[in-house]
Parts: C-alpha cells; sequence; structure tokens
C-alpha cells in the first residue's frame, strides 16, 4: 500500500465568476521513504498539489488517501490529527505565527501533542540550531530575514520528526551554503529514519538530489523520471 496515493484528482478554485481549474486528473503514488520532488512552471498546480497531500485542502473530485485512510471520510478534527501525528509541511509562505518567537513557532506543534514541556523546549531548541538558528530563538519572525524565516519554518515540520515532510519550495529563500546544509539535513533524515519527502521545487542543488522527479504542466502530470542511486 503506497504511503500516499491520489486517484483522478481535480481541483478547481472558484474565484466569484471564475473557475480555475489547478490540477486536471492527477494519478500518483508515493511509498515510504521515497525523496521526490514536484517540478514544473509556476501556476502548474505545485502548491494545489502538496495542499492535497497535506490535507490542507480537499479535491474538488477524486481521492486523496494517506496511510490507507481516504481523507473524505474524516471530519475537521481527526484531519488535524492526522496532519499533526504524521504530516510535517513546510509553506511556500512560512505561515508563522508573528506574535510568537522562533522558538514558540517551532514548540507550538509539540504543545498541540501535549507533550511534557522540558522536553519540547529541548527538541525545538535542537531543530533549530540544526537548521543554524540557534543565536535566533527569541527573535520573532519580522525580526527575521526571509531565509531565517524559512528555516524557522522548517524546523517546525521536523520537530515532530514526522513520517511525512512536504515542503513548497523549501530552500528558494536560502544562500547556497545554508541550502546545502538544510539539504543534507532532509537528506539525512530520509537515509537513516526512512522519512518521506515531497517537495516542489525550481532549485537544481535540490532537484539534483531527489531520487524521483515528477514534471507538471497545466494541472497534469507530463512526465516522470526515476533516479538510480
Ligand atoms: N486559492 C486560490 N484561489 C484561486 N486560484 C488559485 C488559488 N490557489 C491557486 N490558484 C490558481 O491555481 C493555479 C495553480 O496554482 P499553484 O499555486 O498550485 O501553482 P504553483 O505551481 O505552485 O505555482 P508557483 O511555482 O508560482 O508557486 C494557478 O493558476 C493559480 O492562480
Ligand atoms: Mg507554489
Amino acid at each position: 500500500m503506497a504511503l500516499v496515493e491520489l486517484t483522478a484528482v481535480e481541483k478547481v478554485y472558484r474565484l466569484g465568476e471564475t473557475r480555475v481549474h489547478a490540477l486536471r486528473g492527477v494519478d500518483l503514488a508515493v511509498d515510504t521513504g521515497e525523496f521526490v520532488a514536484v517540478w514544473g512552471p509556476s501556476g502548474s498546480g505545485k502548491t494545489s498539489l502538496l495542499n492535497l497531500i497535506g490535507v490542507i485542502d480537499e479535491p474538488t473530485a477524486g481521492t486523496v488517501r494517506v496511510g490507507g485512510t481516504d481523507v473524505a471520510g474524516l471530519s475537521e478534527n481527526e484531519k488535524a490529527d492526522l496532519r499533526n501525528r504524521r504530516i510535517g509541511f513546510i509553506f511556500q509562505n512560512f505561515n508563522l505565527v508573528p506574535v510568537l518567537s522562533a522558538l514558540e513557532n517551532v514548540m507550538l506543534p509539540l504543545q498541540i501533542r501535549g507533550e511534557p514541556a522540558k522536553r519540547v523546549q529541548e527538541r525545538a531548541l535542537h531543530r533549530l540550531d540544526q537548521v543554524g538558528l540557534a543565536g535566533f530563538v527569541r527573535h520573532r519572525p519580522d525580526k527575521m530575514s526571509g531565509g531565517q524565516r524559512q528555516r524557522v519554518a522548517i524546523a517546525r515540520a521536523l520537530v515532530t520528526d514526522p513520517q511525512i515532510v512536504i515542503a513548497d519550495e523549501p530552500t528558494a529563500n536560502l544562500d547556497s551554503e545554508t541550502s546545502h546544509r538544510i539539504i543534507e539535513l532532509m537528506r539525512r533524515l530520509n537515509d537513516e529514519q526512512g522519512t518521506t519527502f515531497i517537495f516542489s521545487t525550481h532549485d537544481p542543488r535540490l532537484l539534483d538530489q531527489v531520487k524521483r522527479l515528477i514534471r507538471l504542466e497545466d494541472g497534469r502530470v507530463v512526465g516522470e523520471e526515476n533516479r538510480t542511486e
């Protein structure tokens, strides 16, 4: 059984009178332990696709299964629980809580799980250190650069040791040294813990590291490349 399975997925956004057909019949299966990138031009549907896999949005038609469960059959609470238990999501626009410090942002998913306060703080500090932000834990997002905010979002997605990490252009705002460090961290989690990574990216450094590349164009999967390691 695939970890993530999309069947005949359509996504149509309604903007007043207009309809935008963002995904047009996508079939896709991702297994545990994959390190896969979705790649395609701006507007091709990458974010729309990742939002469906991340159980943040629902398809207009077709089915999305995560861990064998059809997401359409879940209540809002069950979906929130599924996200918190299994999924780490790195948003293209970060979605940090502006009034919270970097540390508080990263602690949040563990606090929601009700883990002991001391352990929550230790794990959050460890992840912030791994993304190179040990010196910025008390900073609020508005006092950080775009690349630093992106790294807070990465630390927050990784702090729960999720089974699936979904990352929408996770290195878009990073300089090459920081980008290298983040890619290494993600590869290590993939190799050592079998964490599944599903990205969208244009970053050649990240594309170079993926094991499987899915090409999206105009809401359709138009090509796929598998790389033997
Ligand atoms: N919330 C929304 N409401 C209406 N239209 C939307 C919405 N989100 C995305 N779209 C439209 O759906 C299409 C696909 O958008 P999407 O954000 O998935 O593309 P993308 O491949 O992630 O692009 P980018 O590389 O610029 O991030 C676009 O035409 C976009 O304008
Ligand atoms: Mg996008």
